[in-house]
């Protein structure tokens, strides 16, 4: 079987490579498509060397698209050639970005079987760009892999036919544990940050960082955070943020809340392993915080992922200053013995029901 898989972004990369190593080390007929939705080297390349992936054998120019119209029609365009040339015999694509999208709808127009790796994820909010990619990339798939029996429920109640859904997993489970050992192997890093106190923070949602005054307020608060608990924040910042702080002329107490450039994967790793607490509105951080025992708060109004809430591992805060400091003081005392709900060998699930179907 010849498989295209299709990438483009930090998540995809870092959810994808351990079925990418895997297809790679048993000489698997496959090829990747990079559509380089993500191009700077901390958002990009430093995932592709990191975890040692091959070569992408397409990458596509998008230019630095904006508009996601645009962005998309650029993306198939240039995604429909490869296909019509490969003729591969199956689309991998992940998540919910527009890379996503792309691969799927151009995939599926040319009669090519689709694999969805985190099927059945919903926020019920129309305003996220995800969620339009994720209901269209399911309602396109003819393989579904579901990080858990919630997804599957989902779908079938969405009118997917429950034959093409299978409950695997996520493969956020297999990236961390094959990359945590190899991060801990840097002994200088590992001290830094265990005898470091301080929260992580990520923000890139449009929702969060858009709008001016909604990025003042969540600064705000948390900065009052740091002021109350005398813990600074780490923020790996991603260039959207960055460019929006910017553009709207936010300044930060830098005292308060440590800017850094965007991290690699193993170093990640390591700043979340050891945080006091993580702050996010990252998908994939939410599940990680989840699986590595750390408590998370959401700075959102509604989750994809309600299972990290449901063991108790993650408490959605919006951008509301009282929740926020409540979530502090319940997970700062919260014992980190919940379960991991998102399995383990994921990776090996999706290929085994993709060879054997
Ligand atoms: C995208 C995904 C989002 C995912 C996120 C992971 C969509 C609709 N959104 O959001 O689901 O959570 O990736 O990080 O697909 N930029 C750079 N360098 C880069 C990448 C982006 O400077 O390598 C800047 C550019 O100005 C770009 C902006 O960030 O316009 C936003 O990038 P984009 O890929 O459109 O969306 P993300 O916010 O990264
Ligand atoms: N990540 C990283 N370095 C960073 C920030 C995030 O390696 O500075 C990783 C993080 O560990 C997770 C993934 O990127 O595996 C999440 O990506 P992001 O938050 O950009 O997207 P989302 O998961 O929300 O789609």
């Amino acid at each position: 079987m010849k498989i295209a898989i299709i990438l483009g972004t930090r998540p995809e990369i870092i959810k994808l490579s351990p079925i990418i190593r895997h297809l790679k080390n048993n000489k698997g007929n496959f090829f990747i498509i990079h559509t380089n939705q993500h191009y700077s080297y901390e958002m990009d390349k430093i995932f592709l060397n990191e975890l040692n992936l091959p070569k992408s054998n397409y990458n596509l120019k998008l230019n630095n698209t904006k508009n996601h119209g645009e962005m998309v029609g650029k993306m198939m365009i240039e995604i429909e050639k490869i296909l019509i040339q490969e003729k591969p015999d199956l689309v991998i694509v992940q998540g919910d970005t527009n890379t996503t999208l792309a691969g799927a709808l151009t995939g599926s127009k040319l009669g090519i079987k689709i694999a969805h790796i985190e099927a059945g994820l919903r926020s019920y909010d129309r305003s996220m760009p995800e969620e339009i990619n994720r209901v269209i990339t399911d309602h396109l798939s003819d393989f579904l892999f579901c990080p858990t029996k919630n997804q599957k429920k989902i779908l079938i109640n969405e009118g997917i036919d429950k034959n093409k859904i299978f409950v695997v997993g996520n493969t956020i489970v297999d990236a961390i544990f094959e990359n945590i050992k190899i991060a801990e192997k840097n002994k200088k890093l590992v001290e830094k940050y265990k005898n470091t106190k301080y929260f992580l923070l990520t923000l890139h949602r449009p929702s969060n960082v858009d709008n001016k005054e909604r990025l003042e307020k969540i600064i705000k608060i948390l900065e009052k955070l740091v002021y109350i608990y005398k813990i600074p924040i780490i923020f790996p910042i991603h260039p959207r943020t960055k460019i929006n702080l910017k553009k709207f002329n936010i300044n930060i107490d830098k005292k308060k809340i440590k800017i850094i450039n965007p991290l690699g994967y193993l170093e990640m790793l390591l700043t979340e392993k050891y945080a006091q607490i993580i702050l996010t509105d990252s998908g994939g951080l939410q599940e990680e915080a989840c699986i590595l025992k750390v408590p998370c708060l959401t700075l959102r109004y509604n989750t994809e992922r309600p299972e990290t809430i449901k063991v108790g591992a993650n408490i959605l805060v919006g951008n509301e200053e009282k929740k926020l400091l409540e979530g502090i003081k319940a997970m700062l005392n919260k014992k980190r013995n919940w379960k991991n709900p998102y399995g383990e060998k994921v990776y090996q699930k999706v290929l085994f029901f993709i060879e054997n179907k």
